[in-house]
């Protein structure tokens, strides 16, 4: 059940330029997959931001974001002392997601991240780590492949970057149905999480290819409220619209109709 509390920020690491790993005040209960719309307490902020919850653990809970506009490079800056407002956890996880499509219980999954979409990804990569699921990690540049310490073990990693300073270059459709990459009918079911362009082509890729494994997608659409009370957050689905923080953020490939 979701809860509304006031939380603030107990460790900050900048895994990357711009790229910082927070670990805000209070455990949560939640399913890889939901997450935490963060408020800042201040004279500007209004409108709360979605963030994957990364762990929790103790008394704490985790967020992995990017510097993207005015808010994010307002949070990257907040003291210590500083308290947020959080709603968690949201929305509908993957697990929850596995029943609603009836899918078989998964014994081997094949996950897609691009860049920050790892964030979304890891709890489902921790919680469902069997030795026999395998990632794709994909990101513009080497400084894109991060937490890669707190991976280790936890599914066979194949990277590709654009640029090429680290694993093949390229995109991560790339190592898919190659030779020297993977094919997703090995696998029961595949996770993807990233930038729209890279869902779009892979839902793209899904179809062209014919590929059966079910793909499970966690949508990033903008989001006001995240407790599904300002309809800001509609996908249309071949079930009619759908509000991605309430029934998403995690959707199954053939219901979407965005792309
Ligand atoms: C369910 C859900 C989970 C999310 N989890 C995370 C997470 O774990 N970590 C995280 O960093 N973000 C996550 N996001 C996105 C995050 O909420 C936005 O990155 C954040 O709102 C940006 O806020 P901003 O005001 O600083 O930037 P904005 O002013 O909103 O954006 C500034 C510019 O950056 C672009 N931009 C914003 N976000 C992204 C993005 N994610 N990728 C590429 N370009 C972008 C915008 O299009 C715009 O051009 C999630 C979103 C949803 C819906
Ligand atoms: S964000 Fe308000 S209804 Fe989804």
């Amino acid at each position: 059940m979701t809860e509304i509390f006031e939380s603030r920020v107990v460790r900050k690491i900048e895994l990357a330029p711009q790229v910082f790993l927070f670990e805000l005040e209070r455990k949560i209960n939640f399913e890889p997959g939901q997450f935490a719309m963060i408020g800042l307490i201040d004279e500007i902020s209004v409108i709360p931001k979605p963030f994957s919850i990364l762990y929790s653990k103790d008394e704490s809970f985790a967020i992995l974001f990017k510097v993207f506009g005015d808010w994010t490079a307002r949070f990257s800056k907040i003291s210590e002392k500083s308290r947020v407002r959080v709603f968690a956890p949201c929305g509908t996880g993957f697990i929850s997601a596995i029943k609603r499509y009836k899918l078989k219980n998964p014994q081997k999954i094949l996950f897609i991240a691009g860049g920050l979409g790892i964030a979304s990804l890891y709890p489902a990569i921790d919680f469902f780590s069997n030795g026999k699921n395998t990632l794709i990690f994909g990101g513009r540049t080497s400084q894109d492949i991060i937490i890669k310490d707190m991976l280790k073990n936890k599914a066979e990693i194949l990277i590709t970057t654009e640029d090429g300073s680290e694993g093949k270059k390229g995109l991560v459709t790339n190592l898919i149905k190659t030779a020297e990459g993977v094919d997703p009918d090995d696998f029961d079911v595949a996770m993807t999480c990233g930038p729209t362009p890279m869902l779009k082509a892979l839902v793209k890729f899904w179809k062209e290819k014919n590929i059966k494994a079910p793909l499970l997608l966690a949508m990033e659409e903008k989001m006001a409220c995240g407790l599904g009370i300002c309809f800001s957050c509609s996908i249309k689905t071949q079930n009619g619209p759908k509000l991605c923080c309430q029934y998403g953020p995690i959707f199954i490939n053939k219901e979407l109709q965005i792309f």
